[in-house]
């Protein structure tokens, strides 16, 4: 009897990253040489996470970042091989990562024709390494704005006009989830042949799901739609699901739909997810994938405009259905 087969071919991520680029006769390439570095980041993070504990790299540096939170040494080294493998590529004008206070200029000429910046979150929920927990990497991709003097200025630019964006998650899989626009798409690595396999295209998250993702140790502190919001949802018989990586909490939601969200709190006024390296890039993929991505009733976060580039905002994304339900409560 013939051998069953699952897909008709097996296509890497690089083969994907060529078939995209042959569609666009006008690429210079420059965007695949970026998305190539991204996945190859991906693999060397991946194996340090994978390595951590025996190479003796969990806990902390002993500073802060500008984010006022301690820095472990694997938000270090991940945020040094994303620096260094970005940083040799051509088509890279600035990067700018949650663990460096200033963005980077890696090229000042404006002679080349096309530029972009690359932020990026090197490590997502880096607090879970020293218990084996899931821990990710998340990407966000812009054109430089040209009109723009000072780094700063050129990467100021509302979610909307991110032309690629994306996560890894180093989970029990080591996981690439990328949008360029045009869907979703998802790789995980073959770690006996070092390749990142496509496994879906064209992801939708399902239209609804009894499910959840939030710090419910803050619940008290959260504006009262939210917890409106909670008491119905467990009225109904919803499921809790929290990692507290958000990386791992989107996967779920993207994959099995429902709600995640990061309300704001006493603690954190705006909420604690940073819109250009978390909020921006996954809002990004939940609405390639058919979801919704809201930072309050009326605010869609792919429009808000930034002011800063750490700035944080409220995040609520996921399955439409469940995330107009929240606004609907947020509006009273
Ligand atoms: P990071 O480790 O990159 O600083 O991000 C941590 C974030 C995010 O991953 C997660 O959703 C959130 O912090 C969890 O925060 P709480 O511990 O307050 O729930
Ligand atoms: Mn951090
Ligand atoms: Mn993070
Ligand atoms: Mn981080």
């Amino acid at each position: 009897s013939p051998v069953p087969t699952q897909s008709a071919d097996i296509v890497t991520l690089q083969a994907h990253i060529l078939q995209q680029q042959a569609r666009h006769p006008e690429a210079t390439g420059q965007f695949s040489w970026i998305l190539s570095a991204l996945a190859i980041s991906a693999k060397m993070i991946s194996a340090h996470v994978r390595r951590a504990r025996l190479d003796d790299v969990l806990g902390t540096v002993g500073n802060q970042n500008v984010q006022g939170e301690q820095q472990q040494k694997l938000d270090v080294i991940a945020n040094e091989i994303l620096l260094r493998t970005l940083g040799g590529r051509e088509g890279v004008a600035i990067v700018a990562s949650e663990e460096n206070e200033e963005p980077v200029i890696l090229r000042e000429d404006d002679s080349a024709e096309r530029k972009y910046c690359v932020l990026f979150d090197p490590l997502d929920g880096s607090s879970n390494l020293d218990v084996c927990g899931s821990v990710g990497t998340i990407f966000s991709i812009l054109r430089k704005d040209r009109r723009q003097r000072d780094a700063r200025g050129s990467l100021l630019q509302a979610g909307a006009e991110q032309v690629a964006a994306g996560y890894v998650l180093y989970g029990s899989s080591t996981v690439f989830v990328l949008t360029i626009g045009l869907g979703v798409d998802m790789f995980v690595l073959d770690p006996a042949y070092g390749a990142f396999i496509r496994v879906a295209q064209g992801l939708k998250m399902p239209a609804t799901n009894k499910c959840y993702s939030v710090n419910e140790g803050n619940r008290l502190s959260f504006p009262e739609g939210y917890q409106h919001y909670l008491t119905w949802a467990q009225e109904q018989g919803y499921s809790s699901r929290y990692v507290g990586a958000m990386v791992a909490d989107v996967h779920r939601i993207l994959l099995q739909g429902g709600v995640f969200m990061y309300p704001p709190t006493k603690k954190a006024p705006k909420g604690k997810l940073r819109l250009m390296y978390e909020a921006n890039p996954m809002a990004f993929l939940v609405e390639q994938a058919g979801g919704k991505a809201m930072s309050g009733p009326g605010q869609r976060i792919l429009d808000v405009q930034p002011t800063d580039i750490h700035q944080r905002v409220p995040v609520v994304l996921g399955s439409a259905s469940e995330v107009d339900r929240l606004m609907e409560k947020l509006s009273g």
